[in-house]
């Protein structure tokens, strides 16, 4: 097993990643807490493959673990469902020392993050994260929330894990459409950071489609070394941490339009990276080998690098134009300058309008 540490002083934890290692994660919470009192937090075709191998190694460790089973998909990232789960805590009587065990993917990591924040002004909570995305992205940094009717993650805390047991086996059940959207962030970590993940992907994109374990493992742990290094120097998303956004403002911008339900998230940052590197190129900050490598490698993974030809593009500046991203009329984006080196730059409104509308009708 490997253990990367993130480094955020008295809130630093270890990130452990293994393969085939749940039925260990009893022992492991030794370290974390005694309080015999522990929940489990999952969603329902998650809890059916995995709580079972969860309960049993907590039970054996000496904890009295209680079930708790949200309905899959966003809808369970509610106001409504916290408060489910409150109920279900205040109920059997949890105290301070009590833990949440988050099982699941990025919506019941951000839900249980959000109660094990709020309830009892804060309790002890540990990641165990079964996609892509939650293993390299929604698990490492702290950042919880739930929906609210007029936008995602719109309530929310910043509130870190005690700490981040990641077994890749259990991407083994993952659905291939998950598994490509989650690796579009793992290609993001590349461009921005770690050419040589980038080359690995690009030598091994057949085995990591393959979910071999080896490859999975090596992308998993080395995008989760960078993300714990970036959120380790800026907690709060004053600064550096910006740069995990990139692809992401064209890409929230294609979620917003179209409601999110045509796109995986990393389907549409996929996107948003080809953009963003085109963009990158017309400003002469990188040469088009770049931008042509990253397209090559996107589309290995059967990621999208264009939008289609009728897509709305005043729409698409109204969104980013009401990003939060948008100082002075101006929109930032994450601009690569080189593999593995990326800044954050104003991009003036109307290049962005031009390069969109060549961006879509080339397509
Ligand atoms: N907190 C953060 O920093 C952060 C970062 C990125 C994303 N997020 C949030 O995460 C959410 C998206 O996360 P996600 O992509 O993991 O989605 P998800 O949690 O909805 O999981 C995707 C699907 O995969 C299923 N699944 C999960 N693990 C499985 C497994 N091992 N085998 C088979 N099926 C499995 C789930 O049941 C679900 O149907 C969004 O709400 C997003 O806002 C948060
Ligand atoms: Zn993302």
């Amino acid at each position: 097993m490997k253990t990367i540490r993130v480094h955020l002083g008295r809130d630093s934890y270890q990130a452990i990643i293994g393969c085939g290692c749940l039925p260990k994660i009893g022992m492991q919470l030794a370290g974390v807490g005694h309080h015999p009192q522990v929940a489990i937090v999952t969603a329902l075709p998650i809890g059916r493959r995995y709580s079972r191998i969860v309960y049993r190694s907590l039970i054996a460790a000496g904890y009295r673990p209680l079930l708790f089973v949200v309905p899959d998909g966003e809808q369970a990232k509610s106001l409504r469902w916290a408060s489910s789960l409150y109920d279900r805590l205040l109920d059997a009587r949890f105290e301070r020392g009590a833990m949440l065990l988050a099982l699941g993917g990025g919506v019941v990591g951000d839900l249980t993050g959000f109660v094990a924040s709020t309830y009892l002004r804060g309790i002890t909570f540990v990641q165990i994260p079964t996609t892509l995305v939650a293993q390299v992205d929604a698990s490492i940094g702290g950042k919880t929330g739930v929906n609210h009717s007029k936008g995602k993650n719109l309530i929310g805390t910043f509130y870190q894990p005690k700490l981040v047991f990641t077994d890749v086996a259990a991407l083994r059940t993952l659905p291939k459409r998950e598994l490509i959207g989650g690796l579009a962030e793992v290609v993001k970590y590349g461009v921005i950071a770690d050419p040589g993940l980038f080359a690995y992907l690009e030598r091994h994109s057949s085995e990591v489609l393959k979910y071999d374990s080896e490859a999975l493992k090596q992308i998993v742990t080395r995008s989760v070394r960078i993300k714990a290094d970036v959120v380790g120097k800026d907690e709060r998303e004053a600064g550096l941490r910006r740069i995990l956004n990139y692809g992401h403002t064209l890409g929230h911008a294609i979620e917003t339009v179209t409601g999110y339900r045509r796109y995986h998230h990393g389907e549409a940052i996929a996107i948003g990276m080809t953009f963003a590197a085109r963009l990158a190129v017309r400003s002469g900050l990188c040469d088009e080998g770049l931008a042509t490598r990253q397209e090559q490698l996107l589309a290995r993974f059967g990621l999208p690098t264009s939008l289609p030809p009728r897509t709305d593009r005043q729409r698409l500046m109204a969104a980013m134009a009401l990003d939060k991203k948008v100082k002075g009329g101006r929109l930032h984006f994450v601009l690569p300058e080189g593999l593995g080196s990326v800044s954050v730059l104003p991009v003036k409104q109307t290049l962005v309008k031009e390069m969109l509308h060549r961006f879509s009708s080339d397509t």
